[in-house]
């Protein structure tokens, strides 16, 4: 994956050819449909990020005809799912990402593809269907709630996280860990004397180390020079503690728009080419293209194919991003547009009176 760099002018190649095909590509509303068949009508390589998260296996009825998640068996769900992201993989970006946040199911008959009281493992076999089919599996984040559905069982441990997982399609993809990273926890006085394990840095490796083994070096040369880590803060990690949202409306499996935000920041880009789609990249606090382009901008897109209350678009604005998002269900779509609506007079509205307070 490529991280923030700095590009120098004469490091960047011109700007590619446009694609007039990515014009056609709705941004800032709701396509009413089902993913799949609605995804078909995008042009390719067209969208930035994708975060979504589709229906679970049989947690939840929607009371719609053509609905994802009531299948039959969790395989039928997966191939479906299967389908849907190999038209995201179309209209991705090269350098796009797929956020997937997917619970798993307990299954009460073995027709349904596992022992009864067993997990149905659902997501783990679409993670491994998609890698089989050339997705690169990045992350699986663990989503702690510090607020969990309070459970019955007797006989298992009450459910509080469930997955996010972060695929590619390149090991190319555009990633800014600078716009996510945190600040440290501690600071470290200069290390006068190196550690033990620093012996090994520099592209050394310690005797005990697996060909698969990672390596901190980056770490070790900051320690070295007296740093507690990079000088922007650290690496969020995978563990992200956020609380279960309480949507007020009627839809029922709302992410919480804490539980979105660093996705959007690392990998939906503040500013794509105009031209080439291409995204821009931070330089120290300056914003410059990947390529040598015309200097037209817009905002990076991001899709959500199974919007509901239609958190990823007002997150989306929030944070500067266009946004498309596809729901099957009318309902859930007039309850996103007003959500959605209310959200931007809700920020116009501060806007007005900042503007107001700095006139007096
Ligand atoms: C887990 S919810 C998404 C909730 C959303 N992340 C939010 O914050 O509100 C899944 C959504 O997928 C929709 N859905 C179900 N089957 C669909 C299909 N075939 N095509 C598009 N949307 C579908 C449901 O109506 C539901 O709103």
């Amino acid at each position: 994956m490529s991280t923030d760099t700095t590009a120098t002018a004469s490091s960047l190649r011109y700007c590619r050819r446009s694609n007039p095909a990515r014009a056609r590509l709705p941004r800032n509303q709701i396509l009413i449909g089902d993913a799949l068949n609605t995804l078909g009508t995008l042009p390719s390589a067209s969208v930035d990020t994708v975060v979504t998260s589709p229906p679970y296996y049989r947690l939840r009825d929607y009371q719609i005809h053509g609905q994802l998640g009531m299948e039959d068996r969790v395989d039928d769900w997966v191939d479906r799912l299967v389908s849907v992201c190999d038209e995201l993989a179309r209209v991705m970006k090269p350098t796009g990402s797929l956020w997937l946040n997917l619970g798993d199911s307990y299954s009460r008959h073995p027709r349904f593809g596992a022992p009864p009281k067993s997990l149905l493992l659902g997501p783990e076999r679409l993670l491994l269907a998609l890698s089989g089919r050339g997705w690169i599996v990045r992350n699986k984040i663990v989503w702690a709630k510090p607020n969990p559905m309070p459970a019955s069982v007797r006989d298992r441990l009450n459910t509080t996280w469930e997955p996010m997982f972060l695929l590619v399609l390149s090991p190319r993809a555009y990633f800014s860990l600078n716009a996510i990273r945190e600040p440290h926890r501690s600071t470290r006085a200069p290390i006068t004397k190196p550690p033990t394990g620093i012996k090994y840095g520099g592209g050394k490796r310690p005797p005990w180390a697996g060909p698969l083994a990672g390596s901190n070096d980056g770490l070790l040369k900051a320690r070295a020079e007296g740093r507690s880590g990079h000088r922007l803060g650290k690496n969020p990690g995978d563990v992200w503690t956020v609380a279960t949202a309480k949507f007020p409306g009627h839809h029922f499996a709302t992410f919480p728009t804490a539980l979105i935000e660093r996705p959007l920041k690392a990998t939906c880009p503040e500013r794509v080419c105009g031209s080439c789609g291409s995204p821009w990249r931070r330089s120290g606090q300056r914003l410059q293209p990947s390529f040598r382009c015309n200097g037209a901008w817009r905002p990076g897109l991001v899709l959500d194919p199974f919007l509901g209350s239609g958190t990823t678009a007002v997150v989306a604005e929030r944070l500067g991003r266009d946004w498309l998002g596809i729901e099957l269900k009318p309902e859930y779509v007039e309850m996103a547009t007003e959500r959605i609506q209310a959200d931007r007079a809700r920020r116009e509205e501060v806007i007005n009176n900042n503007e107001r307070r700095n006139e007096k």
